[in-house]
């Protein structure tokens, strides 16, 4: 098999995690003969300090032409006060709606290895393991009118028909695979007109699948439930903004952001990056967690190349890895030695 992977490790630690990822995908290519071929491109600051845009045509354009991207992450200090449009993450909302990737998913799945490393009791999050289907070119990251002057702010919460069904329908095939898995939609249907519609609509489509049981939830009430009972959880439908800080309380369930993997999807592309950002704390210092940019390399073959037992091949040696003491400081329980981002990757590719 041929795999052209376009590569845009951007900023912080991105370039640090994608190069441990770039080695895992290489050692799986070697297993398996796989003929890959990694393109890499600059994007977010890495790409303003070139060439004056966080976004060139170039790398976009390469990013439309390739089997999958892997991203790192983008932002950092240096570039929080630009205008608004001119910011990293706003290339990164221009680049997920350029390549159509309305669905972001992201899976909290416990290592077991790692039980101890959460900040919550062992016996409320082992076994945990939902998917977070989180709409990714809608709501109110896009919706127009948007701004602010010297005495208001003002953002636009809107979802189109289509946007809510398409990702709806995607959460309800998906629980279809998974054994009729629960679907749990979240919304703020008891104050937002837009909530009410997109809860109007996921039930709507949840006609065509009548042997799924399907719960609504307020998201002020599921930002709770996730952290008193995340196994009451199988898959997760909601919106762009409730799915982002959704999944980054997921996140604490697996022991660290460091941890979540995600699959950025559309009809035509695919992108894959971990949920956490550009971590300009530790960014430089070999001391990120490169687990969920591996495990996002994971959800490429399970995903774009319909290879789940290379994915599970992935899982695996992370899992090993894991089993085997090793641990970046974000995953340390007190008292536990640490590793680099370079340690953790070397002993992942050791055991693929
Ligand atoms: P962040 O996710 O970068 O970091 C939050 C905390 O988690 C930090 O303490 C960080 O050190 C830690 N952390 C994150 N990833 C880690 C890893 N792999 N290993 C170990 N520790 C890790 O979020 P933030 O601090 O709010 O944002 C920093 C910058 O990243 C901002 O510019 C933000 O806009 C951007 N951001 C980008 C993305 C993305 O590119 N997809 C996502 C989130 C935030
Ligand atoms: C994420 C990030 C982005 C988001 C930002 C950086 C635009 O937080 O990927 O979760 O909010 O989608
Ligand atoms: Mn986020």
């Amino acid at each position: 098999m041929m795999y052209k992977i376009v590569s845009i490790p951007g900023d912080g630690i991105g370039p640090e995690v994608v190069a441990g990822a770039l080695e895992v995908l290489n050692a799986i290519a070697k297993k398996h003969d796989f003929e890959v071929t990694v393109e890499e491109h600059l994007f977010g600051g890495a790409s303003y300090d070139v060439h004056g845009s966080m976004l060139t045509d170039e790398t976009l354009e390469a990013c439309k032409n390739c089997d999958a991207v892997l991203l790192g992450a983008v932002g950092g200090y240096k570039w929080e006060n630009l205008p608004h449009e001119q910011k990293p993450e706003a290339a990164l909302l221009r680049i997920r709606k350029e390549l159509g990737l309305f669905a972001n998913l992201r899976p909290a799945k416990v290592y077991d290895a790692l039980v101890a490393s959460s900040t919550l009791k062992t016996e409320v999050v082992q076994g945990t393991d939902f998917m977070v289907f989180r709409e990714l070119t809608g709501g109110i990251y896009f919706g127009q009118p948007r701004g602010y002057d010297e005495t208001r702010g003002w953002n636009t919460m809107v979802y189109e028909r289509y946007e809510v069904e398409r990702i709806a329908r995607l959460a309800f095939e998906y629980a279809r695979k998974r054994g009729n898995a629960k679907v749990t939609s979240i919304d703020k249907a008891n104050v937002l007109e837009v909530s009410q519609f997109w809860r109007n609509i996921v039930h709507e489509v949840h006609q065509d699948f009548p042997e799924i049981e399907l719960v609504d939830m307020y998201v002020d009430n599921a930002a709770m439930q996730v952290v008193r009972n995340p196994k009451q959880f199988e898959v997760i439908v909601t919106s762009n903004l409730f799915g982002d800080i959704l999944s980054d309380i997921s996140g604490m369930i697996t022991g660290s952001l460091g941890m979540l993997p995600s699959a950025s999807i559309g009809s035509e592309h695919a992108l894959y990056e971990p949920i956490h950002g550009s971590a300009p704390d530790i960014a430089g210092q070999n001391k990120a967690n490169p687990i969920a940019t591996i495990a996002s390399v994971a959800m490429m073959f399970e995903n774009s190349f319909d290879r789940p037992e290379v994915a599970g091949e992935i899982y695996a040696a992370i899992e090993d890895a894991l089993a085997a003491g090793f641990r970046t400081g974000d995953i340390a329980a007190p008292g536990e030695a640490t590793c680099s981002t370079t340690e953790m990757t070397a002993a992942i590719v050791a055991r693929i």
